[in-house]
């Protein structure tokens, strides 16, 4: 067993003391486990132990020995490291041989690690980015990065779009965190595709929705799943538009199923988060994450009665409890930390997560109910959205507000909204629950037709 202790003693003991250990370890376990154990080498170590280390059949020793190599940051090892860069069998000693190389900034390494930059593996190539990075004001280093603009990996894209060619695209002049006062507080009774028409670019913080079932309700008639497709990507694609530099979209959806016409005909079910998905990264949409609504299994029909009886094979029916919540990001080059660091620490502090939180990706809730509305959000799945998703003072959108619980969740959480609702039942709906209740802002909800909020826009 290679404890802390002894292996100190190791190095105390000097170079002498470590080549004994390095070669009576005959055990390949124990000798990569040294190699891994080694820590901070002692000043006068003696690089060249390892040399022998390099050709072991063993990958892992090899990767111990180049990492350890790699520590010294010693220009003389620099033939050895990109003879390994170039020729080891197993990428991953490769990939150590570039980093070590990029780690020892020395100027003399730019054209091996340009050289890199035409490997097949997009590991080398990405550490080799990494190590030229540091010269990146130097015109050869620059121009051989740039060239990697189109390369076939979308990370190494990412990274070279981001260095050289990152844009903000912030084309509006609204300060991130701010919003338009014709949108604060906002339902629009009318077609989501003729609202955001009007609506400017990047107004908006947070979208939460849950669009309009095909064909499962009666206020959902597509002429076939393909329009149906077509009709959320020409809504998503503006609220792609309208949503802030690097903000989230959260989609509900869960698969479908049309009954079927007869007992002659099987019933259809259709992938509504799956299809929907590719559309969504299509427009520029990231997927960020993938939350599982589970919902108890008596608050749904149940499909498994046939099964229960006759248990034969293929007419298993399962019990669709879950619904899909699909996070999104609107692309940029920033990270989260930029959208964060847009507001005053004030706000940030305020809008902390501090109470009690769900850390898996699947949230146990049990579904409303509404009287008047068929599928409404639970007001705690509209409340972990929010608090997760978005600051204190910022603009969440419902394209198809439904009841609009998402408003009723912002105010509470002293957030604003904007909702547009089609159906002037529902409309109502929302005007009756959210009129007159001053929880939070002095922004009273207002509440238009289309043609009356064209007019104030
Ligand atoms: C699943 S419900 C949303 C329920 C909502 N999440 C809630 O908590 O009450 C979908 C809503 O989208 C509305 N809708 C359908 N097509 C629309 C459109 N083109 N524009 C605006 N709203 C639409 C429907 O009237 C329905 O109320």
């Amino acid at each position: 067993m290679l404890t802390k202790e002894y292996i100190n003693e190791l190095k105390i003991k000097g170079n002498g003391a470590l080549l004994k250990a390095i070669s009576e370890f005959t055990d390949s376990g124990t000798l990569a486990s040294l190699l891994e154990k080694l820590g901070y080498l002692p000043k006068d170590f003696d690089g060249n132990l390892l040399i022998p280390l390099l050709n072991h059949e063993s990958h892992q020793i090899r990767l111990g020995a180049v990492k350890n190599i790699g520590k010294l940051e010693d220009i003389k090892y620099i033939q050895i490291l990109s003879k390994i860069a170039r020729q080891d069998t197993d990428s991953m000693v490769r990939r150590e041989a570039v980093s070590s190389i990029g780690r020892m900034r020395h100027p003399q390494n730019k054209s091996i690690l340009i050289e890199m930059l035409n490997d097949l593996d997009p590991k080398i190539v990405l550490q080799a980015i990494r190590g030229l990075l540091v010269f990146k004001n130097d015109k050869v280093v620059e121009n051989s990065l740039k060239q990697l603009y189109k390369h076939p990996n979308e990370m190494v894209q990412t990274v070279i779009r981001k260095e050289f060619f990152t844009q903000s695209t912030n084309k509006t002049g609204q300060p991130h965190t701010k919003t338009y006062e014709f949108l604060k507080n906002v339902v629009v009774n009318g077609d989501v595709r003729d609202v955001l028409k009007i609506v400017p670019d990047e107004s908006i913080h947070l979208t939460f929705t849950s669009p309009p079932y095909y064909n499962a309700r009666d206020y959902s008639i597509y002429q076939s799943y393909q329009e149906y497709l077509q009709f959320l990507d020409k809504v998503f694609r503006e609220v792609y538009r309208v949503t802030k530099e690097g903000r989230f979209f959260v989609l509900n959806t869960s698969p479908i199923i049309i009954p079927r016409v007869s007992r002659q005909h099987s019933s259809k079910r259709y992938p509504i988060p799956f299809d929907i998905h590719a559309f969504l990264v299509n427009m520029g949409w990231e997927f960020i994450d993938d939350i599982i609504w589970l919902k108890p299994e008596t608050s749904v029909k149940n499909r498994n009665a046939g099964f229960l009886q006759h248990r034969k094979p293929l007419g298993y029916k399962s019990n669709p409890v879950t619904e899909y919540l699909m996070v999104y990001r609107k692309k940029t080059e920033k990270l989260i930390d930029w959208n964060i660091r847009q507001y005053d620490w004030e706000v940030v502090k305020k809008s902390k997560v501090m109470e009690e939180y769900e850390t898996s990706n699947v949230w146990k809730i049990d579904p409303t109910f509404n009287k008047v509305h068929t599928a409404v959000f639970p007001l705690e799945l509209c409340n972990r959205v929010i608090k997760f998703y978005s600051f204190k003072g910022d603009l969440v959108f419902d394209p198809f507000a439904g009841s609009g619980t998402l408003g009723k969740a912002a105010r509470k959480l002293e957030r604003l909204f904007f909702l547009t609702e089609q159906d002037e039942k529902y409309f109502e709906l929302i005007r009756n629950d959210l009129s007159n209740k001053t929880i939070f802002s002095d922004k009273e909800p207002k509440f238009f037709t289309l043609e009356q909020f064209k007019k104030i826009i």
